[in-house]
């Protein structure tokens, strides 16, 4: 059963917007989990211009589901993830300046980065998923870092799917094939909504999480935060 965790950064922009605290991104957060999201996940970047660290603790004291922590494995982030312990932390390859995430690891390129850091984060209990695009070399080289888990990369399907849906499935499809049969877990993220969520997860086998932020934030200004998040564990066929 994939599990749906809500990647809360889109209300820390909001709220950094005015430079208050509201709305209160831990009351957000406690309201995802009363409302049915089953991890909250966020991603601090270095200009820090949605989640800031010092949110990490915060949230980490309230997070009653899985908390997941994503970014870029840069000495500070390491050293924030460690010090506060979430339950998966999420290495991702994102340029500073980058508007958002854009590709997975070159996991044969950075192989002997990853698994130094992957053994740190491991040694201190935490389980490890690594970015990653749906090739079958990526995956490959993802299991000789020794991560738990990969995250695949969904921007590519989530462009493609409105023409050529099972087309746009097929590539993740085969990652996840591979993966299972190499033992890694899987996750999946970048893009995912209302419309390509329920294909995905029926087309993609194993899948065991998804993380999603922009479309359901901007789905619960239409229909508001309890119902939207139901309507993406519908689509998980939770509810
Ligand atoms: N996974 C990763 C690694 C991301 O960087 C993001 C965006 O912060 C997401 C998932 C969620 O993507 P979206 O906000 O498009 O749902």
């Amino acid at each position: 059963m994939t599990r749906l965790s809500v990647n809360i950064n889109k209300i820390a922009l909001l709220r950094n917007a005015r430079g208050s605290n509201f709305p209160d991104l831990v009351q957000v957060a406690k309201d995802c989990e009363t409302f049915g999201a089953e991890g909250i996940t966020v991603h601090p970047r270095p200009d820090e211009r949605h989640i800031r660290y010092d949110d990490i603790p915060k949230l980490k004291d309230i997070v009653n589901t899985e908390f997941n922590i994503e970014g870029n494995p840069t000495p500070r982030f390491l050293e924030m993830v460690l010090k506060y312990r979430p339950h998966q932390c999420t290495l991702v390859p994102d340029d500073p300046q980058a508007l958002t995430s854009d590709s997975g690891w070159d996991t044969i390129k950075h192989e002997s980065f990853l698994t130094d850091v992957i053994a740190q984060l491991q040694e201190a209990g935490i389980r490890v998923s690594i970015f990653c695009d749906p090739e079958a070399k990526y995956v490959e080289g993802a299991k000789k870092t020794g991560t738990d888990r990969i995250e695949l990369y969904t921007g590519p399907y989530a462009e493609a799917f409105p023409h050529a849906p099972q087309q746009a499935v097929a590539p993740y499809t085969e990652a996840a094939l591979l993966a299972n049969q190499l033992q890694l877990g899987i996750n999946a993220g970048h893009d995912l909504n209302l419309d390509n969520l329920r294909f995905f997860n029926q087309e993609v086998p194993g899948l065991l999480e998804v993380s999603i932020g922009h479309a359901l934030f901007v789905d619960a200004i239409y229909y508001g935060l309890h119902n939207t998040i139901q309507m993406y564990l519908r689509c998980l066929e939770k509810v």
